[in-house]
């Protein structure tokens, strides 16, 4: 591990003593290989639906970690306890950009990934995270980041919609893991105009999927985890 990018205070809750612990937000290297299996590993047992998060394989990870500044990860007393990471695709044959349309494959990114300790969760863990890779991804110029989000991935589309992301579209990916392909481009105005717009049920995925299909975006969500409302529109600038 090395090179702190900030440091600070988060709550630890293990449901029966919440305590603040300090933490170094950092760039992580190829020495955090184990760490960010056993991260996850511990973090996929947590979940209630495995289908919500796609694991990762250590060949993959390894092949992250040895690219200079894409994995950065948080650090208390116990260890590692998340991260998150960016890779670009060029032209391979997986890149989102490809699905979406977008012409210069080249200046696409994929934010992958964001693992987080259930103890830490509720302290903006994945917005902070995923605000500090796509800082580096504009300065290195690159135009279009792609996500992958589960429908039913509630805090995660939540959190990735308030981070100026639109459902673009709606297919399986992994293989057999039905997943939204969330974009965004940095170029592109915050504050966009939308026309149209649509209030969908988060459960209805079959409306959703034609929405799409129609050109319209999933660009904001009301409601709690088990009754969520994604508006869908067209963009007008
Ligand atoms: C996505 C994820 C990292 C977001 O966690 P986070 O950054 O802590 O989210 P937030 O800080 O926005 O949490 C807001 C609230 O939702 C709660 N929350 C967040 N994720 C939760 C989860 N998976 N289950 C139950 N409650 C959760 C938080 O405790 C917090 O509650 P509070 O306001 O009462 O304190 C987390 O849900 C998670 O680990 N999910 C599984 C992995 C995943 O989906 N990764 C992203 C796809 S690759």
């Amino acid at each position: 591990m090395s090179s702190v990018i900030q440091s600070g205070y988060l709550k630890r809750n293990d449901g029966s003593h919440l305590e603040n612990v300090k933490y170094d937000l950092l760039f992580l290297k190829e020495d955090c290989l184990q760490d960010i299996i056993d991260l996850q590993d511990l973090m996929v047992k947590s979940l209630p639906n495995p289908e919500l998060f796609q694991p990762e394989l250590a060949d993959f990870y390894k092949e992250q970690l040895i690219k200079d500044k894409t994995v950065i990860g948080a650090v208390t007393y116990e260890g590692l306890i998340a991260f998150g990471l960016f890779r670009v695709p060029g032209q391979s044959g997986d890149n989102m950009g490809r699905d979406l349309g977008i012409n210069d494959l080249n200046k696409v990114v994929h934010l992958e990934l964001l693992v987080l300790h259930p103890y830490y969760r509720g302290n903006s863990m994945q917005k902070l995270i995923s605000r500090t890779l796509i800082d580096l991804i504009i300065e290195r110029n690159y135009e279009d980041i792609c996500c992958t989000v589960s429908p039913k991935n509630y805090y995660s589309l939540n959190n990735m919609i308030s981070l100026g992301f639109s459902i673009r579209k709606i297919k399986i990916k992994f293989e057999d893991k039905l997943r939204c392909i969330m974009h965004k481009n940095v170029l592109k105005q915050p504050d966009s105009t939308w026309q149209e717009v649509v209030d969908v049920d988060g459960k209805n995925i079959a409306i959703q999927e034609r929405l799409v299909k129609d050109g319209f975006e999933g660009f904001a969500l009301k409601g709690t985890e088990g009754n969520f409302v994604i508006s869908y529109g067209k963009r007008t600038s």
